[in-house]
This record gives structure tokens, C-alpha cells and sequence, in this order.
């Protein structure tokens, strides 16, 4: 196949992209998007300040443009995402009692899966629940200050109920090498919800890499470890630091890891051109400024 998309779908897998609906009316943006991709993730319009801004008042516009732009042309959509302690407005912050901030997380889960029922693969429930490090601890939010660890499962509970049709993800960073602690105890996370019975059907392996934290030697392992626990591995956001042939192998090696595992059902890069990459001083992704395709993309094509 001539198309990441199309050559992915070959091996029964997806191949999807951050999307930004404000770049949606670029046409060299569009075209590529269109022509390779078919899975997108909204990059920032699901998350919670752009839903759900003030309390009780859910919002829509950004999401449902790019959730409509591809529906429309059969690609699959990533939501992104319900739980996080980021990109999360300061009226819920500043909540004090349990007992709201479970009605408020509960709500705001109901509500935004309820509206985009029917159009979402997969959900990542819960984003970025750990700490770096070593200790392989909760990170801190007003969900784990006012909740506890419990809340976690809550939120995959309550999902389940409302959207029984979507795949619910845990979602994190640097959970990528299985010697990390933090992978470690996400892993006992899912392994404990496993066996019993709280409602996780994937997990996702953002994977942003560069020379401080490049691909792991071990991903594979870390990929299939999870996958022995009866869920999906995506690769939910990647995106490699640097150029050339070192950065066309670190993608290549990412692709093959997850091809080599059954469950490893997709990957998603986090945005499509250099020019509109989150993080501004660098290269990662497989098109350049002008939408040229890089030597990653090649390597990635190829390893399809
Ligand atoms: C990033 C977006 O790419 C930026 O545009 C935004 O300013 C900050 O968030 N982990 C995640 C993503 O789960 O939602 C983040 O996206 C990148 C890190």
C-alpha cells in the first residue's frame, strides 16, 4: 500500500494523527490528513477546559468539526480525554468536598461520552494518573486529593456505562520502558482491575521520545507484557525527536514492536507536519514544514 493508513489497515491495524480543528482549512494540512491517515485524536478540543469550560456548560464546536471531518471519511477517532489533571479548568481545581468532585467527574464523563456515543474507537478514561520517578505513586490532582486511588476505577466504571460501545483506555507517558517503575505500577493497575472486573480494554503508550528518553530497548516487552493482561496496546501520541536516518530507525523500530504483538492494535503520531508540532524547538514527527515526507515516514511505510 502506498498510504500509512492503507498500509496499516493491511495488518489489520490503524494509523492515526493528532488533528487541530483550526488547521482543518489548511488544504496542504487537509491533504495529507486525508490521503494518509485513517484514525485521528483531537489534539486539544475534547479535553476538559475546551468541553466543559464552566460548570454544567458542555461546548462542542472544535470536537465535532473534527469528529464530523472524519466520520465523514470513515476514519476511526480517538477520544482524548475525560480525566486528567491538566488542560483542566480551575473551577474544578478549586472543589473541596468528595462528594462533588465525584459528582463532577462523574457528570463530566456522562455527558461528553454521552454526546459523542456511536463515534469514538476508543477513550482515554484516564490520562497521566501516575508519578515519574521511582515510587510508582499516584500523581497528585483534585481527583486523587479529594477521591483516592479509587477514583481511577470509578471513572472506567461510570465510562463503561454510558458508551458500553467504546474501548476505555488508561493513557500515560514514560510508561515505555519495563524497567521504569511508573511502567510497573501502571502495569499492577491494570493487572488488579483485571482480575476484578473494573472495565479497561486498553492501554495507551503515548511514546514521546528524544535523547533523554528514546526508544527503550525493551518496548516490545513492555508492549507484550501489557497485552498478556487481556488488553489492547495502542500508541496513542508519538513522536521521535531528531532527523535523518537516527530518527527513521527509532520509528521503524516503534512500528515493528507493535506489529510483532497481535494486541498492539494502532498507532497514532501526535500531529502530521513539523510546523504545528507541540513541541516547538523540535522535528518529530514524518512531515516536514512544507509536507514533505521525511525519511521516518519512508521507514514507517515500509515497516507497514
Ligand atoms: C499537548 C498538545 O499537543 C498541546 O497543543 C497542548 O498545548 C498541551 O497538550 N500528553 C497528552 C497530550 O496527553 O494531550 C498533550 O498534548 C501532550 C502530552
Amino acid at each position: 500500500a502506498s498510504t500509512l493508513g492503507a498500509a496499516a489497515a493491511e495488518k489489520g491495524r490503524y494509523f492515526g494523527t493528532a488533528v487541530a480543528a483550526n488547521r482543518l482549512g489548511e488544504s496542504a494540512y487537509a491533504t495529507v490528513l486525508n490521503r494518509e491517515f485513517n484514525s485521528v485524536t483531537p489534539e486539544n478540543e475534547m479535553k476538559w477546559d475546551a468541553v466543559e469550560a464552566s460548570r454544567g456548560n458542555f461546548t462542542y464546536g472544535s470536537a465535532d468539526q473534527i469528529v464530523d471531518h472524519a466520520v465523514n471519511r470513515g476514519m476511526k477517532v480517538r477520544g482524548h480525554t475525560l480525566v486528567w489533571h491538566s488542560q483542566l479548568p480551575g473551577w474544578v481545581s478549586s472543589l473541596s468536598s468528595a462528594t462533588e468532585v465525584r459528582s463532577v467527574m462523574n457528570n463530566h464523563i456522562t455527558q461528553v461520552m454521552t454526546h459523542f456515543r456511536g463515534k469514538i474507537h476508543s477513550w482515554d478514561v484516564v490520562n497521566e494518573a501516575f508519578e515519574d520517578g521511582s515510587s510508582g505513586a499516584r500523581r497528585n490532582s483534585v481527583f486523587q486529593q479529594r477521591l483516592g486511588n479509587g477514583y481511577i476505577e470509578e471513572a472506567f466504571r461510570t465510562a463503561r456505562s454510558v458508551d458500553p460501545g467504546s474501548r476505555l483506555c488508561y493513557n500515560d507517558y514514560n510508561i515505555d520502558d519495563w524497567s521504569h517503575a511508573k511502567t510497573q505500577a501502571v502495569y499492577n493497575m491494570v493487572r488488579d482491575f483485571r482480575s476484578r472486573g473494573v472495565p479497561i480494554d486498553c492501554v495507551g503508550l503515548q511514546s514521546h521520545f528524544n535523547s533523554q528518553s528514546p526508544v527503550p530497548g525493551n518496548y516490545q516487552t513492555t508492549i507484550s507484557s501489557f497485552a498478556a493482561l487481556g488488553v489492547d496496546v495502542q500508541i496513542t501520541e508519538l513522536d521521535i525527536e531528531g532527523s535523518g536516518t537516527s530518527q527513521a530507525n527509532s520509528y521503524r523500530t516503534v512500528v515493528n514492536a507493535c506489529l510483532a504483538v497481535s494486541r498492539c492494535t494502532g498507532i497514532t503520531v501526535w500531529g502530521i507536519t513539523d510546523k504545528y508540532s507541540w513541541r516547538a524547538s523540535g522535528t518529530p514527527l514524518l512531515f516536514d514544514g512544507n509536507y514533505n515526507k521525511k525519511p521516518a515516514y519512508d521507514a514507517v511505510l515500509a515497516a507497514l
